[in-house]
């Protein structure tokens, strides 16, 4: 089993150019199924998840082909509409190809998709608003088995909960459906502004995303498109978070400062210093940090919950306590066990976390149990005093191309055994 191996304790320096983001790449490779072209993506990052998606996809009869950032999708040859478990429990969010399936052939298999480490995932919103665009879902034996006898219609869609994955799933079933199909309380995420992009630049009409009503003209043909993935913000927010622990300067590039304001905000309060250009921030720290207001995690574009975890442990040595509130996930604290073992000082209540600062942290041997919180431990090693191993780093590839590289390369000392 490969794990890393992280000698802490030493500044960080240099510039990181932020990959593109998993989970704008993930909806997108789905929506090529919509066109039945041959579709460009550029900008994809080399993830667990997204060869994931590329296998459900050749699944279903696509041809793909990856040339480094670029991966070029042929629907044409779209002759199935199932997803097999396996492939569904490859990766929580496989139930975003639910919707273009759907609208390309008019039926759809899944399995039920699994919990998850942070919890259950239901998808009750997914499912009840593609029975309001017409779609008959039965659920039997843990599978998903949804048709559209009479083709998908428009309809007036109210999320309860401004959930991206539901957001994203009727953008791609609406674009099937005849007639304007609204959906009010959209989740305002970038990826989902990015999602529109491509679904625009295939012929729809999809307006409104960013905001939290979004109208998507369904029934038009669409034809395929090149795209560039927008930048990983959730990344980028967790190198600006190893820099605060572990002290240095560190810049990243390639995303919109908007779209890391609470982070940024956040290190502000902290004590580092933060230069801001429109594509590039500049953090600086002494390592030496002090407590924040409390953070409470909400959807775009408030405290992203993704951020949560890195940023929790470049707060573990802060002088003084710090709050935090997981309003989003229910379980979304297990790295806090691993911080425990290096010396951080973590009381957990529910979905309130109180960090207290403690004088160091100490290496040691530790297991990524989640994505994110994989990522909050190399964070916690890197300020660390000693060596820390951290094993079940497949978590972490799903979300991070080229980690320990783009480490190793701000002065970090890593490496994948
Ligand atoms: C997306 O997950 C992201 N994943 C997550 O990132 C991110 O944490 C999350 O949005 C919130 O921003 C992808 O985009 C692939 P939700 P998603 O639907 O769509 C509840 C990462 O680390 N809910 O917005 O699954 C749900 O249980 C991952 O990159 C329902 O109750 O998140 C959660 O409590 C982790 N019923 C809340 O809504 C539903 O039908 C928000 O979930 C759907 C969701």
């Amino acid at each position: 089993m490969s794990a890393y191996v992280i000698s802490g304790g030493r500044r960080l320096e240099g510039c990181v150019s932020v990959h593109g983001a998993k989970n704008s790449v993930l909806p997108i490779l789905a929506a090529t199924i919509l066109s039945g072209g041959v579709s460009v993506i550029h900008n994809c990052p080399n993830l667990s998840d997204v060869a994931a998606s590329i296998a459900i996809l050749e699944h279903l009869g696509c041809h793909v082909r990856r040339e480094g950032e670029t991966v070029t999708v042929d629907s044409a040859g779209l002759d199935r509409c199932d997803i097999p478990e396996k492939l569904m429990r490859e990766m929580r969010s496989s139930v975003i190809f639910l919707g273009p399936i759907l609208a390309r052939t008019g039926q759809a298999r899944v399995s039920m998709p699994g919990g998850c480490e942070l919890g259950p995932r239901p998808v009750d919103l997914h499912l009840a608003a593609l029975r309001r665009l017409g779609a008959e879902i039965r659920e039997a034996g843990g599978n998903l088995h949804c048709s559209a006898p009479r083709g998908l219609r428009a309809a007036e869609i109210n999320l309860s909960i401004p959930s991206v994955g539901a957001t994203e799933n009727v953008m791609l079933a609406a674009c099937g459906a005849r007639g304007t199909t609204v959906i009010n309380n959209a989740a305002r995420e970038p990826e989902i502004w990015d999602l529109q992009q491509f679904l625009n630049a295939c012929g729809a009409r999809v307006r409104g995303a960013g905001s939290s009503v979004i109208a998507v003209e369904g029934g038009i043909p669409l034809h395929a498109a090149e795209h560039r993935v927008i930048a990983d913000r959730i990344c980028a927010a967790t190198y600006l978070s190893a820099a605060a622990l572990a002290g240095g300067e560190v810049t990243v590039e390639g995303v919109p400062r908007a779209q890391l304001a609470p982070v940024t905000d956040l290190f502000t309060a902290a004590g580092c210093r933060l230069r801001e250009e429109p594509h590039r921030v500049t953090l600086t720290s002494d390592g030496r940090l002090r407590r924040v207001p409390p953070v409470r995690t909400a959807p775009y574009p408030g405290f992203p919950t993704d951020a949560q975890p890195p940023v929790m442990a470049a707060l573990t040595r802060a002088a003084g306590s710090s709050v935090f509130v997981e309003t989003i996930f229910e379980n979304r604290y297990r790295h806090t066990q691993e911080l425990a073992r290096m010396g951080a000082d973590i009381r957990v209540e529910g979905r309130v976390a109180v960090v207290t600062g403690v004088p160091a942290l100490h290496g040691a041997g530790l297991e990524a149990a989640d994505l994110r919180g994989g990522a909050a431990l190399v964070v916690a090693a890197l300020g660390a005093e000693g060596e820390s191993e951290i094993t079940g780093i497949h978590h972490i590839r799903r979300g991070y191309d080229g980690l320990p590289r783009n480490l190793a390369a701000l002065g970090a000392n890593i490496a994948e055994v």
